[in-house]
């Protein structure tokens, strides 16, 4: 048994329990997959120019292939100003220049397919760029004009429509609404943007969005993708009326038994991509029209990111609303109507609790959803024990598989996170005066986490650079930081950029091998050198060959659709994640993780497969050790 917030749980298998629908195949190769995420930007560059591209992500696949992954996840590639590193799209048909043409994209598919990886494109449906011509043309038309439709107009509120309709504010910090200039000159309508105001969210109750986004996915569908991942899948219906929302806005959430005032002195707001802390009156980098706002509207005492957790009865009309159901219903019968093997979708869906996020992957709905608990849990045994029974009771309850992820485009990478203390908030970015992350320790334990996460029955997600044990870029200079939550917080936030640093191929050469030239879009660390592939590959105890053997290892003993069982002779032991992942025909395999300070001993008769790290010479798993062995 485990405690949690002195709570003690019983962990159960709920998540074997016989699956609602007798449609639903076990076997599907996306219920055990492991994902490799490619932020294209800064996985490989072809063409010298600083920025990756597809080619470069095809010159490359046949690492993938060698690191053992099932499937590629890349990040947008569409047509976009890139305001938001492409998650503002333009065209959702084609390429961006930047990253090539349609006929790499072409070339990129047949590539993975011949190399036997499935690809998943990023869809983004909540919002588009503002360049996009739907919204051109919005501006152009006038109010209450088929135009204005398919994205959310509003009047200003206020004595003269100079206030912003409603209190709901950008994910990235500031208002979420912009005013316009319309057309005869005069100011205007506002309209609503959960994130940067150059990304306009669609209005999800017109039938056009709906219709052209069903295009989009048999577009790319036709093209040969296996699946989409759904960029804030939770985000697309608004509740009627758009409320005014006085609590807690933010998408990322973060652990609940954390208070915020001890947790942030310094006024930095580390809970994620959230809007909190901000001066509204001093904050107009991007052109954000703030209207007459006196400063003082929006200070601390009212600001809406304090607030209570949200609850179940209690949630935000911009977020998890019903409504998006009913989308993902249908989409499912896009997917089906292109046959076997299936072709997935993965909610990207900042939801709890863990019940809520289920509805998203019902039978008839998604295959998968990210398991943000599982990142966000801090590295404590008792916490990851409650995540993760809970996890799969959830997923299992609607005959779904878990997910697991530690890293991804928009966190803190695990080697740095888990360097840091692990009873503060995690940061949103970490800039040279902060706290520096323990790189030893963040190392050893990310290690030791990807060793436990791996060993779970589910999908799991690696985000590009975590093979290498890569920390986030710590010391990059403001003038070079792209996200725009670094900006619209004016600085509150440094943001995203230290996770999106290009990757590290050779110690020697130009860009580290990102490319042909020395030029990369953010600056590479110094201690990026040592961590390249070439230093790692076919290096005994190497984080890339630990990832290679677990993958392997994962594959031959069938961890990602065997069943968990708690191993209850551990249960005493506070500080342990100790469990079977068992299989009928990979066997047993016991996996115990050591997060305390006492060493922990193995199973007897066990007989060692993988390990994060030594063991004790005495065959005992040291702190910060996740171990795998037969039993
Ligand atoms: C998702 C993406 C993030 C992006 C945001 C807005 O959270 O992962 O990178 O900024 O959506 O599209
Ligand atoms: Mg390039």
């Amino acid at each position: 048994m485990h405690h949690a917030g002195g709570v003690t749980s019983t962990p159960t298998s709920a998540a074997f329990a016989a699956p609602p629908s007798a449609r639903i195949d076990l076997s599907a190769w996306w219920r055990h997959a492991v994902i490799y995420q490619i932020y294209p930007r800064s996985w490989a560059d072809s063409d010298g120019d600083g920025i990756g591209d597809l080619p470069g992500v095809t010159a490359r696949l046949g690492y993938l292939r060698d690191l053992g992954v099932d499937a590629v996840w890349l990040s947008p590639f569409y047509t976009s100003p890139q305001a938001d590193g492409g998650y503002d799209v333009a065209d959702y048909r084609d390429i961006d220049p930047l990253f090539g043409t349609r006929a790499d994209a072409d070339a990129m598919l047949a590539r993975a397919h011949e190399l036997g990886l499935k690809v998943i494109v990023d869809l983004v449906p909540n919002h588009s760029s503002d360049e996009h011509p739907w919204f051109t043309a919005a501006l152009a038309a006038q109010p209450g004009s088929p135009e204005r439709e398919r994205y959310i107009f509003r009047d200003g509120t206020g004595v003269d429509g100079e206030l912003p309709p409603n209190n709901w504010k950008s994910i990235f910090g500031g208002w979420a609404w912009t005013r316009v200039t319309e057309p005869g000159g005069t100011p205007g309508q506002w309209y609503l943007h959960l994130f940067d105001r150059k990304q306009p969210d669609f209005n999800w109750q017109s039938p056009e969005v709906r219709a052209e986004f069903e295009s989009v996915l048999r577009f790319w569908l036709d093209r040969g993708v296996d699946g989409f991942r759904v960029d804030v899948a939770h985000g697309l219906v608004k509740e009627a009326g758009l409320p005014d929302w006085g609590e807690e806005q933010e998408l990322l959430g973060h652990p609940e038994d954390l208070d915020r005032e001890t947790l942030n002195p310094g006024g930095l707001n580390p809970g994620g991509l959230n809007p909190g802390g901000l001066n509204p009156g001093e904050l107009n980098p991007g052109g954000l029209n703030l209207g007459e706002l006196d400063p003082g509207d929006l200070d601390a005492e009212d600001d809406p990111s304090v607030g209570s957790p949200r609850t179940a009865e209690k949630r935000p009309p911009m977020w998890d609303q019903d409504g998006v159901h009913e989308i993902y219903e249908q989409w499912r019968k896009v997917l089906d109507s292109y046959g076997k093997p299936d072709r997935i979708l993965c909610a990207e869906a900042w939801v709890e609790p863990a019940e809520r996020a289920a509805r998203y992957v019902r039978p008839t709905e998604m295959n998968q959803a990210f398991n943000f608990d599982f990142l966000q849990c801090p590295w404590k045994a008792p916490q990851l024990s409650t995540v993760i029974d809970h996890s799969l009771a959830a997923a299992g309850s609607v005959g779904a598989p878990s997910t697991w992820v530690l890293s991804n485009h928009d966190v803190v990478r695990h080697a740095s996170r888990l360097g840091l203390s692990q009873d503060k908030r995690r940061p949103n970015g970490i800039g040279k005066d902060d706290v520096q992350p323990d790189r030893e320790l963040g190392l050893r334990r990310a290690r030791a986490a990807t060793t436990l996460m791996l060993a779970l029955p589910g999908a799991a997600y690696l985000y590009q650079g975590e093979e290498l044990g890569l920390p986030d870029s710590t010391d990059l200079p403001n003038d070079v930081r792209q996200d725009p939550t670094f900006l619209r917080s004016k600085g509150a936030e440094l943001g995203r950029d230290g996770c999106r640093v290009p990757m590290p191929w050779t110690k020697q050469g130009p860009s580290l091998g990102f490319g042909p030239s020395p030029a990369t879009w953010l600056p590479q660390p110094a201690s990026y050198a040592d961590c390249a592939v070439d230093q790692q590959v076919g290096k005994q105890g190497s984080t890339l060959e630990l990832y290679r053997s677990l993958i392997a290892l994962r594959r031959e003993h069938r961890l990602g659709d065997g069943s968990l069982r708690w191993l209850e002779e551990y249960a005493v032991q506070q500080d342990v994640v100790a469990f079977a992942n068992e299989h009928p025909e990979g066997g047993s395999v016991a996996v115990v993780a050591n997060l305390g300070s006492i060493p922990v001993t193995l199973p007897a008769g066990a007989v060692v497969l993988a390990g994060s790290g030594a063991l004790d010479g005495d065959g005992s798993v040291p702190t910060d050790v996740t171990v795998w062995a037969r039993i």
